[in-house]
């Protein structure tokens, strides 16, 4: 993969700046990286936001964000001292008085880059470039990150796209997808054409089907409001599960270079086949969880979450099967599949290779035998599993055995979170790993008729406890072409 190059003296200005993601994720990403050695000695990060904060109140709020972070570990004082001396709070009421916007202008240095980062809801997003046009704040080389959701359909997609588009060269515009920033997930690239054995077999011809999983113990917690507004389908399947989805079905790219492996994940979007009013009841299941225990823990269901109405239809889980109608897939399902407050935390793409054409060991196939597991979370690792002959001098039996890649023991280093590696390509001007419009509203394209049929259809989700596998329909899914999920074939 190409090298960063050096960093450059940046000012980035994050809008909701002092919010959830900001304080969750973004600080203790830039610590990180400051850490690291990958912030310019002069980089500056302003938080804008309409609190009112002064910069010690804010210093204050960042040290305890990153303090509490799980990938902080050892805070060192002189790193996290440095670290707060490059933060800032300008409060801007966007669309109000003009006054703050001058604020703003204040403390932004000429002759420095600039990277704006939304960390907002997207219907403010125009409304700040233009706001930012207006105060004169865009330079040629400015870039603008959008985090999710990206519109909740296509028509507000485009809104949001054309809103920011007005401003921004489309160059100059980097999509969040923070899967594309695990180190899993670019691994997968590397495993697929960096090496010579796995492409002959990755196709119709060999693989079965693939499942693609995101499976979250956490359940909606203070996002009841949003989680209302959006459901599963919209906060993970839109987004997250179809770009492993790209990535895993995509065609060899000419180079590691952004436009050329954009164009080929956009074909993959422009290959699902679409699932139509007729197909929705057999090819896709909603869940939603019910009161239960997760990992000891007795938890709320859904219905009982604050912040939102006694009775939902939204769906906190969905299962899916995906059909890539091109040459390389035909008749290959991917089941998609992603729930919260679900028995554990398991985020993978397992890939499922058929059986032989002909066996000589009849009657010794084990389950399980032929799969390759990329797992991102908990633990990342790439898993294959093959037969061999159990030992033992009687009758020959085959046993499924797994060759096993750990991350973190082959390479004994910290895989860095997402987000530092996101922030560290914004601020290199890399945008290889961010998604073009075009993808965006691809996604959206396929997504917006199934929510369409959902609705038209009255479909309720069926109820799953919470700390289980699921709602039922799930396991139908899958069992109708004869497979299994991946946990039940290892139970
Ligand atoms: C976010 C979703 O995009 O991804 C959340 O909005 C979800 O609902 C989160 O919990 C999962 O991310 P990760 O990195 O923990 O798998």
């Amino acid at each position: 993969m190409p090298q960063q190059p050096a960093p450059r003296p940046t000012d980035l200005v994050v809008f909701g700046g002092t919010g959830d993601l900001s304080m969750r994720k973004l600080l203790p990403a830039l610590y990180l990286l400051d850490r690291d050695g990958h912030l310019d000695r002069d980089t500056r990060v302003v938080a804008v936001s309409r609190d009112g904060l002064t910069d010690a109140d804010l210093r204050d709020k960042a040290s305890s964000a990153v303090r509490g972070h799980k990938a902080v570990q050892v805070v060192e004082p002189e790193v996290l001292r440095r670290f707060l001396g490059r933060l800032s709070h300008v409060t801007v009421d966007v669309g109000g008085d003009a006054s703050g916007w001058a604020d703003l202008a204040a403390a932004l240095a000429p002759g420095r880059d600039r990277v704006f980062y939304l960390a907002v809801p997207p219907m403010i997003s125009g409304a700040i470039c233009r706001g930012l046009q207006d105060a004169d704040l865009v330079t040629p080389e400015s870039r603008v990150v959008m985090e999710k959701p990206l519109g909740r359909d296509l028509a507000s997609a485009q809104a949001v796209n054309d809103e920011v588009g007005a401003v921004f060269d489309e160059s100059r515009v980097y999509r969040i997808d923070h899967y594309l920033g695990k180190e899993t997930v670019q691994n997968l690239l590397v495993l697929r054409f960096a090496n010579v054995f796995l492409e002959p077999l990755w196709n119709s011809r060999w693989i079965d089907h693939v499942q693609i999983t995101a499976a979250e113990t956490v359940g909606v917690g203070g996002r009841r409001g949003y989680y209302d507004s959006s459901g599963a389908m919209r906060d993970m399947v839109q987004n997250h599960l179809l770009q492993l989805l790209c990535l895993t079905a995509m065609e060899p790219p000419a180079s590691y270079d952004r436009d050329a492996v954009r164009d080929e994940k956009l074909k993959v979007l422009q290959s699902l086949r679409p699932i139509t009013e007729t197909k929705v009841a057999e090819h896709t299941v909603r869940g939603q969880y019910t009161r239960g225990t997760v990992q000891g823990d007795e938890v709320l269901g859904y219905l009982d979450e604050a912040g939102g109405p006694p009775t939902s239809d939204t769906e906190t889980f969905v299962a899916l099967r995906a059909e890539v109608a091109n040459w390389r897939w035909a008749g290959v399902p991917f089941y998609l599949r992603t729930g919260k407050r679900m028995a554990h935390d398991r985020s993978e793409i397992v890939i499922r290779f058929r059986d032989v054409p002909h066996t000589i060991f009849p009657g010794a196939a084990a389950p399980g035998a032929g799969s390759l597991v990329i797992s991102l979370q908990p633990d990342e690792g790439i898993h294959l599993t093959m037969l061999a002959k159990a030992p033992g001098a009687g009758a020959l039996r085959l046993r499924p055995v797994p060759l096993e890649l750990s991350f973190a023991d082959t390479f004994a280093t910290r895989s860095p979170e997402a987000y530092e590696r996101l922030l560290m390509d914004v601020l290199a001007g890399d945008s290889t790993l961010f998604m073009r419009r075009d993808e965006v509203e691809a996604a959206w394209r396929w997504v917006d008729p199934i929510i369409e049929a959902w609705n038209s259809l009255g479909t309720v989700p069926e109820t799953y406890p919470a700390g289980s596998s699921g709602p039922a329909g799930a396991q139908r899914l899958i069992g109708r072409t004869g497979s299994t999920w991946h946990e039940e074939e290892q139970a």
